[in-house]
């Protein structure tokens, strides 16, 4: 049985999540960077998608992905993530308005945040600004929740 990640990133901790995950999950995952490729479907038992959280919502591709694959996506065994700096219930939350009721509800195995980063590094000015109302500090900070990544994965074994 092969497993697909399909996910989208800004500045690449989805990414990182999605390789960390995908060691977890051990042979056969193939990693597909949405900004950039669309998966084949056919090829996979397993789907699992994921997509940074920038003010509220998931990354377009991600969206884009998850309505133009609607049916298909249904039909997989699924597995749904966020990145993002929001913890427990506010993850929750935006988890459940990241993606289709249709996936959330019948079809989805495992459901989780992965964590987030914030690097102001990488940020432009307004992104920094924004962050630092947000984290209400001016440290870069990476939390890579790993108890949820074994989760997920024992979830989609
Ligand atoms: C401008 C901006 C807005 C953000 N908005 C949110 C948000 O609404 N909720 C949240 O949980 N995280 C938010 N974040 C944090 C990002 O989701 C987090 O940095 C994430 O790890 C980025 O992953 P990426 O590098 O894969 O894009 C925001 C970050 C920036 C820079």
């Amino acid at each position: 049985m092969s497993t697909l990640i399909a996910y989208a990133s800004k500045y690449g901790f989805t990414k990182t999540c999605a390789e960390h995950l995908a060691k977890k999950l051990g042979d056969q995952v193939e990693l597909c960077d949405l900004g950039s490729n669309q998966p084949d479907l056919k090829k996979y038992d397993k789907v699992i998608i994921g997509g940074s959280i920038y003010a509220g919502k998931i990354r377009k591709p991600v969206t884009r992905f998850c309505s133009e694959n609607l049916k298909d996506l249904a039909e997989k065994k699924l597995g749904l993530f966020i990145c993002g700096m929001a913890k427990e219930e506010d993850a929750k939350k935006q988890l459940e308005a990241s993606f289709p009721r249709e996936l959330l509800s019948a079809a989805a195995a495992a459901k989780e945040s992965l964590g987030g980063e914030c690097n102001y590094d990488k940020m432009n000015f307004l992104e920094k600004f924004i962050m630092k109302k947000i984290t209400g500090s001016s440290q870069s900070q990476t939390h890579i929740a790993e108890d949820n990544i074994t989760r997920f994965a024992s979830q989609m074994k």
